[in-house]
């Protein structure tokens, strides 16, 4: 199936990083939000993306145009209802995707893809939601989703091998380099990811090194371009005890039990960067 029209449903972090990517790659996009002031949010934050680029010389003025020519703003989800693929990317909660796969499932024609790019959830779960389970797919961008070119597609049980096989040829279209995950909490990264960032901490509560020491140790011994302090800051440390949180709920397996030190963080409210505060101090 060829794809002419992207929906995006969420302008985020996530959902106005996808948006650029598919408007980049010169898909009509439409991009669907709560309301009309979020909705205005995330449209303000793809055009100051732009300008940015404009400024650094990686664009033109009229490069920027013409992407943003290519991106429609909706607060209805019947808006996407012609798309041949949506990617949903609103908030990490299963009753919310659900209730929205539900909805896109009854607007949308029968040819439409419905892509999650949930972190932590079954795609299974979701597509069950849809009388169409078998057109439900994972697709898992990563931060800054029009710049990362790591794409995790995640196949659940039922997806079928069209889905599969366009959602692939899609992603690469977009400029990324897809690789392929069962419906596996954590996909490939996360999975890998998360006992080392869980360890660091280990290693700091147990008073091995201190902060600054471990990311320099990460960072000039295995080449790594951010340290795990730097990088869990930089994700926001609720997000990280909500993906080892979930981790350790599928597998069970003590190397993804949330550290103490991380749960105190995260109640303090010391999230990392965007509350200026985590394992570094940005107030100064
Ligand atoms: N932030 C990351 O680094 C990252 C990386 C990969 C995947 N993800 C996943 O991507 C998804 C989105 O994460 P995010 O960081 O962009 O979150 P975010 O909070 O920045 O954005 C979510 C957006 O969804 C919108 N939304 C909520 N309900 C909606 C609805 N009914 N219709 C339309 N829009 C609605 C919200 O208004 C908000 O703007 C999550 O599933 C997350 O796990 C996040």
């Amino acid at each position: 199936m060829e794809i002419k029209k992207v929906g995006v449903v969420g302008s985020g972090t996530m959902g106005s990083g996808i948006a650029i990517a598919s408007a980049r790659a010169g898909y009509e996009t439409v991009v669907s939000e709560a309301s009309e002031e979020l909705l205005k949010k995330g449209l303000d934050s793809i055009s100051r993306w732009l300008s940015k680029r404009i400024e650094k010389g990686k664009l033109t003025e009229e490069d920027k145009n013409q992407i943003l020519s290519n991106v429609k703003g909706a607060t209805d989800l019947a808006d996407l209802g012609d798309c041949q693929i949506i990617i949903e990317a609103v908030f990490e909660n299963l009753a919310l995707k659900k209730e929205i796969f539900k909805k896109l499932d009854e607007i949308c024609i029968p040819e439409t893809i419905l892509a999650s790019n949930t972190s932590v959830l079954s795609i299974i779960d979701i597509a069950v939601a849809t009388k169409r389970p078998e057109k439900v797919i994972g697709m898992h961008f990563f931060n800054p989703a029009q710049t990362m070119k790591l794409l995790e597609i995640i196949r659940s049980i039922v997806t079928n091998d069209e889905t599969f096989e366009t959602v692939v040829a899609f992603g690469k279209l977009l400029g990324k380099e897809p690789v392929s995950s069962l419906d596996r909490c954590g996909f490939i990264v996360n999975r890998l990811m998360f006992p080392y960032w869980l360890e660091a901490i280990r290693a700091l509560e147990g008073g091995v090194a201190t902060v600054e020491d471990i990311d320099k140790a990460m960072m000039q011994g295995v080449g790594l371009p951010m340290g795990p302090f730097t990088l869990m800051d930089f994700s926001g440390l609720d997000v990280t005890l909500d993906v080892a949180n979930a981790l350790y709920e599928e597998y069970k397996d003590k190397k993804y039990a949330p550290p103490i030190l991380l749960k105190k963080m995260v109640a303090a409210g010391h999230l990392g960067r965007k509350t200026s505060k985590g394992f570094y101090d940005y107030k100064k």
